[in-house]
C-alpha cells in the first residue's frame, strides 16, 4: 500500500505536469458547474447549493495550528463552498475547499480545525496551506457562517431557554468533520481529475479535539493527523475552568494578579530544577509538591509596594492547581501545572483603581454553564452554589460525553487504516490542564500496547496553550508527520524551538525530558527517561468513573 501512493504520487505529480495549460488562469473550470454534491456517499444529507470562483492575489496572515510560525502569504485558489443540511435538523453548514492553481498543487490535502467553540478559523489557516501547495479544506459546522465566536456559543447552543441544539452540538462534535474529509476529496477529483495522493489534519486546542474525533471515529478519513493540545473531555474540563471563580467567591477574596504571579513564581522557584536545569521551567509536573500555604506571611514585590501572601490567596492558587473534586472524589477534573499563567483565565480578576478586584474568569468556561448546564443565557453564575456546580459538572459528563469528548482510547480502526498521529501538549498550558491528554494517551498505549507504532504523545516543557511561554515549541511538528506518513520516517523526538532559537528534542511519552549536563542551548545536553506520572485510577477516581 505504501509503494502503491509513491507510484499514484508520482502519477499524479506527472499528469499535474502534463495539465500545465489547465491552470486555475482557465476560469471556466473554477465554476459551479465543475462541481458535483457527493449525494451517494453522504447519507442524510441534502445539498442547499455549491458556489465556486477564483480568488487571486489573496492576501492573509496565516499560522501553521499549534506553532509560532506565522507570515503573510499572497495566494491564487479556487474558492469552492458546498453547503448542505441534514434534513430535519435545520442546520446549515459550509464545508469550504480552497484549490491551489493545478500547476502549484502538491498532490495532497489538508484539513484545518478551530478552537474554543468554532469548527474552523478560516484564512488564518487555510492561506499557509495553500502557499506550500496544499488544498485546504475546513467547515463551520453549522455555525453561523464568518460569525461564530470562539468564546461564547450564544450564536448556535440553544434552540430555546431549556432545550440544547443537540444536532448542531453533534455537527461541531464530530459529523460535519466526516462530511468535510468527503466533500474535499470530491471537489478535488473534479477539479483536477484525480483523488488527493494524501490526506491530513491538522489543529490545535478545539481543533486538537477535532484531530481525535476522526482518528477514532472516521479512522480511514486521513493519513495523518496532528493533534496538538487537545480539547479532549472539554464537557469536564471547560466547566471545570471555572471552579476557581468559585472558590474566589466562595472565599470572598479576589487576589490582584501581583499576588497570583508571585506564587507562581514561588512554585518555579522550589519545582524548576526538579529536572536538573534551572530554566523557569517546571518540567516534571508530577514531582512538584509545593504547597502554596507554605508561603503564606511572606513577603512579595507588587510593582513597588511589599505585600504579604494570604491563605486565601493560597487557597485560589491551590484550587486552579488542584482542580474542582467532589466530596466523593468522583466528580472532578485536572488542574493546571504550577508553572502555567494563571492570570491569563483560571485565576485571572479585574482590579479598579481602589484595589477591589473581581473575577473574571474566560468566558469560555462560564458560557459553558450558562448554555450547556443551565440552558438559560440569564443565568445567575453569581449566585451558583458549589452543590450546583458539582452536579452541572456530573450531568455534563451524562449530557454530552458521547457528543463531544474524544476520549475514546480504542483507536484499533486509525491503527487498521494505516493512519499516523502525532500529538503534544504543552506542560505550562494556562487554558487546558495537561493531564487531560496525559490520562488518555496512557490508557491508549494501556490498550495497546504497541500503538507508539502509529500514534505518538510528546509533552512540551515550558509550553502554553498552543504557542510557547518560555519552552521550546514542536514548530516543525507538520513536517515531521509528513515524512512519518509519506517515508517511514518515526518521530522518535519531536523537533522544537524556542523564540531564541535554540532547538530541543521533545520526548515521546511515556519518556519525559531531563537534563543531563551542557550548554542547555544544546539539545544534547537534554536526555529522555521514563516518566514519574501518577497512577490515574488511583489518584484521580473522577478520571477512571467515566
Ligand atoms: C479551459 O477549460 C475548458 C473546459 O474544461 C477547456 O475546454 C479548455 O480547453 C480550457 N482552456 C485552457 C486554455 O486550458
Ligand atoms: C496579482 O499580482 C501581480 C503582482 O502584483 C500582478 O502582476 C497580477 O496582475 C495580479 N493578478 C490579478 C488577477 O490581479
Ligand atoms: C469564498 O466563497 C464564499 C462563498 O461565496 C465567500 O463567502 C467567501 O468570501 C469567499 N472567500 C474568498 C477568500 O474570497
Ligand atoms: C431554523 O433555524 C433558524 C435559525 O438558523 C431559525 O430562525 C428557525 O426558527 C428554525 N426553524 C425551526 C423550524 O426550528
Ligand atoms: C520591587 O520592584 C520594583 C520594580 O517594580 C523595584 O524597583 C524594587 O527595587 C523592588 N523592591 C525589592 C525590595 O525587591
Ligand atoms: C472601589 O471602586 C468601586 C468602583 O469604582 C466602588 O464600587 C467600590 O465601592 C470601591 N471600593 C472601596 C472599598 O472604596
Ligand atoms: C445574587 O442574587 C441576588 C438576589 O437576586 C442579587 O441581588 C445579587 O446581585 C446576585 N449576586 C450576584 C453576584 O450576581
Ligand atoms: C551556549 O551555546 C550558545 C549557542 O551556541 C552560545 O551562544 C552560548 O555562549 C553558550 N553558553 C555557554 C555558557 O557556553
Ligand atoms: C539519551 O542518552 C542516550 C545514551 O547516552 C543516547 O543514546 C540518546 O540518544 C539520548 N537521547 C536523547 C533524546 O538525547
Amino acid at each position: 500500500m505504501f509503494s502503491k501512493k509513491i507510484v499514484q504520487l508520482a502519477l499524479t505529480l506527472s499528469q499535474v505536469a502534463i495539465g500545465l495549460a489547465s491552470t486555475l488562469g482557465n476560469t471556466t473550470e473554477c465554476t459551479a458547474d465543475t462541481f458535483t454534491y457527493p449525494t451517494d456517499q453522504l447519507s442524510g444529507t441534502s445539498s442547499l447549493g455549491i458556489t465556486a470562483a477564483p480568488v487571486f492575489n489573496y492576501t492573509a496572515i496565516s499560522v501553521i495550528p499549534g506553532t509560532t510560525v506565522g507570515a503573510s502569504f499572497t495566494v491564487d485558489f479556487c474558492n469552492v463552498t458546498v453547503t448542505y443540511t441534514h434534513p430535519g435538523w435545520n442546520d446549515t453548514i459550509h464545508s469550504t475547499v480552497w484549490l491551489p492553481a493545478q500547476d502549484n498543487w502538491n498532490g495532497r490535502l489538508q484539513a484545518l480545525g478551530g478552537g474554543g467553540y468554532s469548527a474552523s478559523f478560516g484564512a488564518l489557516y487555510t492561506t499557509q496551506a495553500v502557499a506550500k501547495g496544499y488544498i485546504a479544506i475546513d467547515t463551520d459546522a453549522g455555525h453561523v457562517k464568518g460569525d461564530a465566536p470562539s468564546l461564547v456559543p450564544n450564536t448556535w447552543a440553544l434552540t430555546s431557554p431549556g432545550n440544547v441544539n443537540l444536532y448542531l452540538l453533534e455537527d461541531w462534535g464530530s459529523r460535519s468533520l466526516h462530511e468535510m474529509a468527503v466533500v474535499g476529496k470530491a471537489v478535488t477529483e473534479a477539479f483536477y481529475g484525480a483523488e488527493p495522493v494524501y490526506s491530513y489534519f491538522s489543529g490545535c486546542s478545539g481543533g486538537g479535539r477535532q484531530a481525535l474525533e476522526i482518528a477514532q471515529k472516521y479512522p480511514e478519513d486521513f493519513d495523518g493527523i496532528i493533534a496538538a493540545a487537545p480539547a479532549l473531555n472539554l464537557e469536564n474540563f471547560i466547566p471545570a475552568g471555572y471552579w476557581t471563580a468559585q472558590v474566589m467567591r466562595d472565599l470572598n477574596t479576589y487576589p490582584p494578579a501581583c499576588e497570583i504571579d508571585a506564587f507562581t513564581e514561588a512554585a518555579i522557584q522550589e519545582c524548576d530544577e526538579l529536572d536538573g536545569l534551572q530554566d523557569g521551567i517546571i518540567a516534571l509536573p508530577e514531582l512538584c509538591a509545593f504547597d502554596p500555604h507554605t508561603v503564606v506571611g511572606q513577603s512579595f514585590n507588587c510593582s513597588g509596594t511589599m505585600r504579604e501572601f494570604t491563605s486565601a490567596g493560597a487557597s485560589v492558587v491551590q484550587a486552579a492547581w488542584t482542580g474542582p473534586r467532589s466530596q466523593d472524589g468522583m466528580t472532578g477534573w485536572f488542574g493546571l501545572n504550577k508553572d502555567a499563567s494563571l492570570t491569563s483565565y483560571y485565576a485571572a480578576t479585574t482590579c479598579t483603581s481602589n484595589s477591589t478586584c473581581s473575577a473574571a474568569p474566560l468566558g469560555l468556561f462560564s458560557s459553558w454553564i450558562t448554555y450547556f448546564s443551565a440552558k438559560d443565557p440569564d443565568f445567575d453564575l453569581g449566585n451558583m452554589t458549589d452543590t450546583q456546580f458539582f452536579s452541572y459538572l456530573k450531568q455534563s459528563q451524562d449530557e454530552y460525553h458521547s457528543i463531544v469528548a474524544a476520549a475514546n482510547p480504542d483507536l484499533s480502526g486509525f491503527r487498521a487504516a494505516g493512519g499516523k498521529m502525532i500529538s503534544w501538549q504543552g506542560l505550562a498550558d494556562e487554558a487546558i490542564p495537561p493531564n487531560g491528554a496525559v490520562a488518555y494517551f496512557q490508557q491508549v498505549q494501556d490498550l495497546d500496547s504497541d500503538a507508539q507504532s502509529f500514534v505518538r504523545f510528546y509533552q512540551a516543557p515550558g509550553v502554553g496553550h498552543c504557542q510557547t511561554t518560555v519552552g521550546p515549541n514542536p514548530n516543525g511538528a507538520f513536517d515531521q508527520l509528513v515524512a512519518w506518513v509519506e517515508n517511514a520516517v518515526v518521530p522518535e523526538t519531536l523537533t522544537a524551538v524556542d523564540t531564541s532559537g535554540n532547538t530541543r528534542n521533545l520526548c515521546s511519552w511515556p519518556l519525559q525530558q531531563i537534563y543531563v549536563g551542557g550548554n542547555s542551548s544544546d539539545p544534547d545536553s537534554f536526555n529522555c527517561t521514563l516518566a514519574a506520572y501518577p497512577s490515574f485510577a488511583a489518584d484521580f477516581p473522577f478520571y477512571d468513573s467515566f
